[in-house]
């Protein structure tokens, strides 16, 4: 990828002169500015589709074309955006079927965006006709070097799926695709609960708040197809944009987004990039934010298992929270160093300069309204671009490889979450986020990896909440523990198969687990009940499964309250070479520190400098082949962190030597030369 790119870190921005093109004083200063602060991308055209086309079939590129021009005259590259993100008013007007309908029948009004439905046929040729053309005037310019399909897929909220009667009926087909008869259909959904046998393939229809919403299956089927559908409206894009151009392909992805699976989805891409917008300072305990930020960079790298693209960050503050704090003085370069550090060859950011008007007028940008250059987040990215730069060639040909890795499935994330009981309120992403946390504390990379996804070359994998086994994962699991591997899992897993049926008999991991599921409890609050493990009394929420182990089985923690007393809640298990560890009951943070500091010991994990590390504080390793490569240690407390008891290192970007100890400064990160890997 890093050829493809031209071999260096990508410092850049969503660049909208379409919207200044009556100040041409003002392209004049952004060009002299973004040299100053060391701009070498700019993602070009997202949301401009009513300027490149101003009238149905009328093609306006000029303003374009110069601007492409004059960025390369300026040495500065351009990520060239297809515009399907928000359609002009002039389409929506005169064809209203290419607007999305709701899950409750209405379809939308024009405006806003992200309101195109991907099915349509109308929206696809109208699309298509303008990114050919955008194709083969852009698609071979030297300063152009990727396309970047839409924007942020899916919309910004959890349920922007479309479901038109034209959705409706590529649902079916889709469905006929899957299951082949109506008959097979209904045993995969236990259509006779209810009487909800279908006997004709036009009673499908999706899951409505006001209509079917009880059948689990169809809820995960649904939201299967909406992702089949969006990777082949995305696809649709790929190819026009491929008519004239052999250039890589990206679209933007969100933050742990539940309306597409992005395992899927990334199958058609050629590099992962994403939008990260951590919640910095709502708290003064920053660890949690840098937790859920750092998880999805490994996210996006473990994807394709090469660097991805930091597409947008805010080097301020967002707008569109309840408090919008802006980056204190530091977060703006760690929070930057933080997606290097995980993996990624840019940072990029929402926007360049702020618009005058509409909804994003006060959204963080490099160039507030006022001021030009003189301004601290002025200062601020241009430090990260200087820096940026001067990392070139030291990050060149690294990236992280990390030996564990934590299971996120969005299938398992839309069953579980989807089906009812044993609580209501199960929150899939903060229970993996929990399970990541201590590893992020102990400073041990991971990928995060989908179900279907290798576990060969891994030592240690957690599987949090894994209630949906798809085929294969049990026999994959199997091999992997008897191989010698280290398997973390929990109450709750192995319950249902691909069509949410119940597993009976067994658990389908049973032999490797060695436990016997039996209940499951959630009570109320009051009954609060605590398991004890190496000594020491953890509380467990209010998950509590009973389970029995089998007889070699070791039992780590019991329930020491209640009626549950004296019962499993924590075991191992030795199967072939390796083990198996099962969390019966909803762990608090310390039991799954303690428990993954054990767990990652028998994998023979440790971070980089074999130190423990103080709270706040963590480090990422990005390899080269040789073995070597770049430690990142990142301070995320906005006071000075003590680092004691490792070897020796060199700073990569001074040169200065630490010998068993290193202050570092508040919110800061130094990049150390590892000789070897850990
Ligand atoms: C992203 C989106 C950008 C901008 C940004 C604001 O989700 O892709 O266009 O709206 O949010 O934070």
């Amino acid at each position: 990828m890093e050829t493809m790119l031209g071999g260096h870190l990508l410092h850049g921005c969503d660049y909208n002169p379409e919207q200044w093109l009556e100040y041409p004083e003002v392209f004049e200063e952004d060009l002299r500015l973004m040299k100053a602060a060391e701009i070498n991308s700019v993602t070009l055209g997202v949301f401009s589709w009513s300027v490149l086309e101003p009238e149905e079939g009328v093609y306006d590129f000029e303003w374009l074309d110069r601007i492409i021009g004059r960025l390369w005259e300026a040495d500065i590259q351009v990520i060239l955006a297809t515009p399907s993100g928000a359609m002009p008013h002039w389409l929506t007007q005169k064809y209203p079927e290419v607007m999305q309908v709701r899950a409750d029948g209405r379809r939308n009004l024009p405006g806003k965006r992200h309101n195109f439905c991907y099915t349509s046929p109308i929206m696809r040729e109208k699309i298509k006709e303008l990114d050919v053309r955008l194709s083969e005037k852009f698609g071979q310019r030297d300063n152009v070097i990727l396309w970047h399909i839409s924007n942020e897929l899916g919309g910004n909220f959890e349920d922007s799926a479309c479901y038109c009667e034209q959705c409706q009926a590529a649902f079916r087909q889709w469905m006929k695709k899957r299951y082949g008869t109506l008959k097979r259909l209904n045993q995969a959904y236990w259509g006779r609960f209810w009487s909800h046998s279908y006997t004709d393939w036009e009673q499908i229809h999706s899951p409505a708040p006001h209509g079917e919403w009880t059948v689990t299956a169809l809820e995960v089927d649904w939201r299967r197809f909406v992702t089949e559908q969006m990777s082949s409206f995305c696809l649709w894009e790929i190819n026009a944009v491929r008519t004239y151009s052999k250039l890589p392909v990206t679209t933007n992805f969100m933050d742990f987004f539940k309306g597409l699976d992005y395992h899927r989805l990334q199958r058609i891409l050629d590099i992962v990039s994403w939008d990260s917008y951590p919640q910095w300072h709502a708290q003064k305990d920053e660890a949690p934010v840098a937790v859920r930020a750092s998880a999805g960079h490994h996210m996006m790298r473990a994807m394709k298992k090469q660097p991805f693209l930091l597409m947008e960050s805010v080097p301020s503050g967002v707008n569109w929270r309840m408090f919008n704090p802006l980056k204190r003085p530091g977060m703006h370069m760690l929070s930057s160093m933080q997606a290097i550090a995980c993996g990624s060859a840019s940072v990029q950011y929402f926007q360049w300069r702020k618009g005058r008007g509409s909804y994003e007028k006060f959204h963080g940008a490099v160039l507030d309204h006022k001021n030009g250059s003189c301004t601290r987040t002025f200062a601020d990215t241009a430090r990260v671009g200087r820096r940026l730069k001067s990392l070139t060639g030291l990050v060149e040909g690294t990236v992280n490889r990390p030996r564990a890795a934590v299971i996120f499935d969005w299938e398992n994330w839309w069953a579980l979450e989807t089906t009812t009981g044993p609580r209501l309120d199960i929150d899939y992403v903060s229970c993996v986020l929990a399970h990541y946390a201590p590893f992020w504390e102990m400073g041990i990379d991971v990928d995060f990896i989908g179900m279907d996804d290798c576990v060969e070359g891994y030592t240690l994998v957690a599987a949090p909440l894994n209630y949906m086994y798809k085929d294969g994962y049990a026999d994959k699991i199997r091999r992997f523990v008897g191989e010698g591997g280290i398997y973390v899992t929990t109450y709750f897993s192995g319950m249902t198969d691909e069509s949410d049926l119940c597993f009976i008999g067994h658990h389908p991991l049973e032999d490797v687990l060695g436990i016997i599921q039996e209940e499951i409890d959630a009570p109320g609050p009051e009954f609060e009940n605590s398991m004890i493990f190496n000594g020491i009394s953890y509380p467990v929420g209010n998950l509590r499964e009973l389970i029995h182990v089998s007889g070699d089985t070791q039992v780590l923690a019991c329930y020491t309250d209640d009626y549950v007393k004296g019962m499993p809640a924590l075991t191992a298990h030795s199967f072939g070479r390796g083990t198996a560890y099962y969390i019966a009951a909803e762990p608090d943070r310390a039991l799954l520190n303690a428990l993954y500091k054990e767990a990652a010991g028998k994998a023979g994990l440790k971070n980089p400098l074999g130190i423990p590390l103080p709270y706040g504080v963590t480090v990422s390793l990005r390899t080269n082949q040789d073995g070597g490569g770049l430690i990142f240690v990142m301070n995320f407390k906005n006071e000075p962190a003590e680092l004691c008891g490792f070897g020796q290192y060199t700073d990569g970007e001074t040169g200065e030597i630490y010998k068993h100890q290193m202050i570092l400064e508040p919110f800061s990160c130094r990049i150390l030369i590892s000789e070897e890997t850990v």
